[in-house]
């Protein structure tokens, strides 16, 4: 069976997200369909479609975010790509055991009301990769 399904969505670190929506807006021809901020991770998303694809940027919204942190090591620019999982315990289970270090033990909430969990980039050739499960809505 397969694992990891499909590339869900890339992720760019941006300084600033307004600026970044302008520019992503007449680069892929169609407005941000979504702007959520992530308290717990101090970040702003906003989301792009392109066909099938999505684009997810993110602006840090304080100095201790991760993506603050990124930007301020590496500059603006690609930061994750995130696969979409069906069942993102048993991945993570998965990949821990094939050696894999995660970025949470346990999944965790992200944007777009998706469960998710983060890859050390040092285990992935540099990459940070997220992995992405579509949240039990509340009521299911
Ligand atoms: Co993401």
């Amino acid at each position: 069976m397969e694992k990891l399904t499909k590339i869900e969505h890339i992720g760019i670190a941006v300084d600033d997200l307004k600026a970044s929506e302008r520019l992503f807006e007449m680069l892929l021809g169609a407005p941000s369909y979504k702007r959520e901020e992530v308290e717990s991770e101090g970040v702003l998303t906003s989301f792009f479609k392109s066909g099938p694809n999505k684009v997810e940027l993110l602006q840090a919204t304080r100095p201790d975010s991760p993506i603050a942190k990124y930007i301020e090591k590496r500059g603006e620019g690609l930061h994750h790509i995130a696969f979409a999982v069906d069942d993102i315990r048993a991945e993570m289970e998965r990949l821990r055991s094939g050696g894999f270090r995660l970025l949470n033990e346990e999944p965790k909430a992200g944007a777009d009301g998706k469960l998710i969990c983060f890859i050390h980039p040092k285990d992935s050739n540099g990459v940070l990769i997220e992995l992405c499960q579509d949240a039990p809505k509340s009521g299911d």
